[in-house]
């Protein structure tokens, strides 16, 4: 029989590598998105354009617990991805009411209705490994403690609370995924991986002159998103709920990751990278480092991209991506100087 998931911000990245994983399994896939006032599908939905004629989208505000449970009623899933977040650590620091707001009581409110409404369904809440913030072991597994740095990793330490009450105390088949930082030619251009490849690019075509950029000596263990989206459906076929860490088992400075992007098109990242004082948090987490073995062994989770991969396809797709642009002369969009309130991007 059909299986049928919903998957909460399907927009994003890792929503639409999941989108994508779960049609090619022969899901039905369904997933919610936030009403907008002006729809211009071309942007909005630019990660999912690809698969908008196979994909059912519920416009649904996640801070409504009435809407959540409206579309619930509705719809009879069996598994249900829950990713929509406000998920950039910087803007939490900018906005830690919005975030908190967001991310758990939106968490709260589908935990709420699936109880209610569909017990059966089984969920995966999107945790990070920004929950364990302040290090204490390295690397970090399943029993490291939490010591969260932001009011990001606050709001997903509160999710995956959430997320492990509702499964002892109501017995819902909830888990959670810790993941480690994944990225992706579809990652959101504030993120410092993305920020740094289209700048590449645009520094390669002679659109920009440099790269400015906080904190060069912060280490994240990195990964491709779309292993990652195979880890968290994996976590909700197994007999029993139970939570899991996915990284590659091996961590890089930015200064590495920038290196290597600016050497992928023969340009030496000195010349090019400027440190700046506004791009440093508040509070920041120096080393993530994570150990996936539980997921190796239970999962059987492999990721297949190396680090290297990782950065030569980002620089190569944006490379591509503004050279397209250009030969149609838009340059407005893709790589374009983001514009963000929190000065953070
Ligand atoms: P992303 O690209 O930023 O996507 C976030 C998604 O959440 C988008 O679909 C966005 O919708 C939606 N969203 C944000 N605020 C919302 C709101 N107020 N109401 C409804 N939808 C909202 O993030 P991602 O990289 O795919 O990450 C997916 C999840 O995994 C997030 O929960 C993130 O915190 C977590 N995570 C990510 C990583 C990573 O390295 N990527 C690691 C660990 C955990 P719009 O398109 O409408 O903005
Ligand atoms: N964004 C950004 N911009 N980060 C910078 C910059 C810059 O100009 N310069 C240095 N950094 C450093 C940050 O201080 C941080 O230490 C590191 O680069 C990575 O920053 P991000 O790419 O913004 O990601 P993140 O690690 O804070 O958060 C991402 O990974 C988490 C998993 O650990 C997000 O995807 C979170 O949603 C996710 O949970």
């Amino acid at each position: 029989m059909t299986k049928k998931a919903l998957i909460t911000g399907i927009t994003g990245q890792d929503g639409s590598y999941l989108a994508d994983y779960l049609l090619s399994l022969g899901y039905e896939v369904h997933g919610l998105v936030r009403r907008v006032a002006l729809e211009a599908p071309e942007t909005r939905f630019s990660r999912i354009t690809h698969l908008l004629d196979r994909v059912t989208l519920h416009p649904t505000s996640l801070e409504s617990y009435a809407s959540i449970f409206h579309v619930f009623s509705k719809h009879d899933f069996d598994e249900c991805y829950h990713l929509a977040a406000q998920s950039f650590v910087a803007e939490s620091f900018a906005d830690g009411f919005s975030t908190m707001n967001m991310n758990i009581n939106g968490t709260h409110y589908v935990l709420a209705a699936l109880r209610e409404l569909r017990p059966r369904c089984r969920f995966y809440f999107a945790g990070s490994s920004e929950m364990f913030g302040n290090v204490n072991e390295v690397p970090q597994n399943e029993s490291t403690s939490f010591q969260p740095r932001s009011p990001y990793g606050i709001s997903k330490v509160a999710g995956f609370h959430l997320t492990r009450n509702y499964r002892e105390a109501y017995g819902l088949f909830c888990v959670s995924g810790i993941l480690f930082n994944h990225e992706s030619p579809r990652r959101g251009f504030e993120f410092v991986t993305r920020k740094t490849t289209s700048t590449v690019a645009r520094i390669k075509l002679g659109l920009a002159n440099e790269l400015r950029i906080g904190n060069l000596d912060a280490k994240r263990d990195w990964g491709h998103a779309k292993d990652y989206v195979r880890a968290m459906h994996a976590m909700l076929q197994q007999a029993q709920p139970d939570d899991f860490v996915i990284a590659t088992g091996q961590t890089h400075s930015v200064r590495e990751f920038c290196e290597i992007a600016f050497a992928e098109v023969d340009l030496d990242y000195r010349e090019f990278v400027k440190v700046d004082e506004r791009y440093y948090r508040p509070a920041e987490v120096d080393l993530l480092i994570g150990d996936a073995s539980k997921a190796r062994r239970v999962l059987g989770w492999e990721p297949t991209y190396t680090f290297r991969e990782l950065v030569k396809e980002m620089v190569a797709s944006d490379l591509a991506e503004l050279r397209s642009e250009s030969a149609g002369g838009d340059f407005s969009r893709k790589g374009a100087k983001v514009q963000s309130s929190t000065n953070h991007v």
